[in-house]
């Protein structure tokens, strides 16, 4: 066992960490009140290679392993959630889908933009009355001459309005309820039309949409996959992708804990310093052990996930601990600045704000549970090893 980073891990951590404190957490503050979605960020995140972290050299990425990946997203969440989740659902919820389950053709068309930034990538599975049963979803593909027409509204679509690439999950298959009879296609921006903004508690500076696609007509190489086959094209990316959000969990505690960690030792009550207060103390105590303990599930899912193993159940309590973590001890963070925590002059309020979307977007805390619960049951027929 070896809990140490390699040098390029290091590397690219450390480039990423340096990039976020100059062009990135600066401006999160103002981002957040503005609702700005900082378009620019992505094209220099492109320029460092980071818009496409674990994907192959051959296809326009990086090129590294999924561990440095989730260190990237860990390091842009430190700075701004917003931003981590824009990557995240980019790269692990569309490039590496695509990469996984897609033709030769498709890999060599779709993925090159992607992974260099030229534009973002959106998953759309959610909808108005599909979220955690997601196999209730209802957008339809008709057959139609050679391909397909696909009509129906997605719901809670993060990139959406930026995106030049969508997975889109369809019923194929109206004889069948449920996760049978669904089929992923690859859609392009102008076959879906933006409908509507979501104002959120928290992630200001990302773009959540609804999407309408009204008729969008596709032809096989669009077809991701088997036709049929698209519910496990859904959850063998989550399974990934959740591992994406609990480092973007970890990331923001570890910001709010930075903060906390300084304000304790200045700050002073009753003659001293509020760090030398006990009550502190075990609040800072709880806080670093809890980090370690998040960031040490995110790193060992990654790392099987580097060694093809499955990563349902790992990922599922990575995301679980760590999201659950975040929300907890960005509330104490809040707690240790007392009234000033709770005011817009620090930012932990941000913090424990965007921290707690990530216990309910890539699957609830409930689902989690009921994933987890599966696979120590035996009851989970299928396990991801991708
Ligand atoms: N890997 C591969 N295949 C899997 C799988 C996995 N992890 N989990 C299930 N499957 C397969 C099953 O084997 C089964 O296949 P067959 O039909 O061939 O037997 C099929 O999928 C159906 O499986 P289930 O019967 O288990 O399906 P279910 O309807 O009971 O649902 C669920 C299971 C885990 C609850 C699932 O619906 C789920 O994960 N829900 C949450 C959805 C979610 O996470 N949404 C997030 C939206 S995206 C997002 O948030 C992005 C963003 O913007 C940040």
């Amino acid at each position: 066992m070896d809990f140490e980073l390699s040098a390029e891990q290091r590397e690219i951590q450390a480039l990423t960490r340096d990039f976020a404190e100059r062009e990135i957490e600066p401006h999160a503050a103002d981002w957040d009140r503005n609702h700005t979605f900082p378009r620019e960020v992505f094209t220099q995140l492109a320029e460092l290679g980071l818009m496409g972290t674990c994907v192959p050299e051959a296809y326009g990425g990086a090129g590294t392993d999924f561990l440095s990946y989730v260190l990237v997203l860990e390091e842009l969440s430190r700075a701004d959630a917003g931003v981590g989740v824009t990557v995240a659902v980019h790269t692990s919820a569309v490039t590496l889908p695509i990469l996984t389950f897609g033709t030769d053709e498709q890999r060599s068309r779709f993925v090159p933009p992607l992974a260099r930034g030229e534009h973002l990538g959106a998953f759309a599975l959610t909808e108005p009355e599909a979220g955690s049963d997601a196999g209730a979803l209802r957008t339809r593909a008709e057959p139609d001459g050679d391909g397909w027409r696909i009509t129906g509204n997605k719901q809670w679509i993060t990139n959406g309005r930026h995106s030049g690439t969508f997975l889109v999950f369809t019923r194929t298959d109206s004889s069948t309820a449920g996760a049978r009879g669904v089929t992923a296609f690859i859609l392009d921006a102008d076959q879906v039309q933006v409908t509507r903004d979501e104002e959120k508690l928290g992630l200001n500076s990302s773009v959540t949409n609804d999407i309408a696609i009204d008729g969008a007509y596709v032809e096989r190489d669009r077809l991701l996959h088997e036709e049929g086959r698209g519910f496990r094209v859904a959850m063998q990316t989550l399974d990934g992708g959740r591992i994406g959000i609990a480092a973007q969990a970890v990331g923001i505690a570890q910001a709010a804990y930075d903060v906390a960690l300084a304000y304790a030792r200045e700050r002073r009550t009753f003659g001293k310093a509020i760090g030398e207060h006990q009550a502190i103390q075990a609040k800072l105590a709880d806080m670093s052990m809890e980090i370690d303990a998040a960031r040490l599930l995110v790193h060992r899912a990654a790392w099987l996930k580097d060694r093809g193993e499955p990563v349902t159940e790992a990922g599922a309590k990575a995301k679980l601990f760590a999201s659950e973590m975040a929300r907890r001890q960005t509330a104490e963070a809040i707690q240790i600045l007392g009234g000033y925590g709770y005011t817009k002059e620090f930012p932990v309020e941000r913090y424990y704000r965007d921290a707690k979307i990530t216990e309910i977007y890539e699957g609830t805390s409930e689902i989690q549970r009921i994933v987890i619960a599966r696979a120590i049951l035996g009851l989970q027929a299928a396990a991801s090893r991708t």
